[in-house]
């Protein structure tokens, strides 16, 4: 068996969100947080759209909320060193990234190994991308899903945390499936973190093994 690369620390957690969007899932990691699900404190969630649903939720759950403006940056680089300074700030422990819709530099990536999680609505390494749920249906696939994964540099490939399959239905269509995908993604993601700060997950190689309670 490949050697150990990583585990996860099990520590009350710090936590950056990244969104872009409506924050459904962010919703549901503060949920789980309040709920004493995750052992962790969201420290900030960061958004590069200043309109973002997903920011109002978390100022009005009282969170500390950043707009970083890409604008305000020349390069991919620049920006996302930007980011690296205002989660370090906080001492942040684990990002996740929960509809951020931006690419993620190397630089970041490797700033934070194995402390950025995402979660990606289809099975992985399937429709990795855009518009997948439509892709998932053309295909002729019955089987779709989500997947929570550790971020690497290259797009929606870093090993897999956890993975929940739905069917496709014959006369799906995009927001139907997306849809019925979503009530998975609110299932796992608010799981990965939570094992993640039990010190649960063991990557070895490129695949992510969840340890026994008290292991
Ligand atoms: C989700 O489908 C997620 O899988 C994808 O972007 C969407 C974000 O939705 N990465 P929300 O903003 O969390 O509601």
């Amino acid at each position: 068996m490949d050697e150990v690369i990583f585990r996860s620390p099990k520590k009350r957690g710090r936590v950056a969100v990244l969104l872009s969007g409506r924050g459904s899932n962010f919703t549901a990691i503060q949920g789980a947080v309040r709920a004493g699900r995750i052992d962790a404190d969201i420290s900030l969630v960061l958004s590069n759209k200043a309109d973002a649903p997903g920011l109002v939720k978390a100022r009005d759950e009282g969170l500390e909320t950043l707009f970083l403006d890409p604008k305000l940056h020349a390069t991919r680089e620049d920006y996302d060193r930007a980011l690296v300074a205002e989660i370090e700030r906080r001492r942040v422990d684990l990002v996740c990234l929960a509809g951020y819709m931006r690419i993620v530099t190397p630089g970041l990536c490797d700033a934070y190994r194995h402390r950025i999680v995402n979660i990606h609505p289809a099975l992985l390494p399937s429709f990795p991308g855009l518009h997948v749920q439509q892709r998932a249906i053309d295909w002729g696939v019955r089987f779709s899903g989500c997947t929570v994964h550790f971020v690497a540099a290259e797009v929606d490939m870093g090993p897999i945390i956890l993975q929940a399959a739905v069917p496709v239905l014959q006369d799906d269509t995009e927001d139907a499936l997306a849809a019925r995908i979503l009530v998975e993604e609110h299932r796992i993601y608010p799981e990965a973190v939570g094992l993640y700060f039990q010190g649960r997950l063991e990557v070895r190689g490129r695949r992510v093994f969840i340890l026994e309670a008290g292991a």
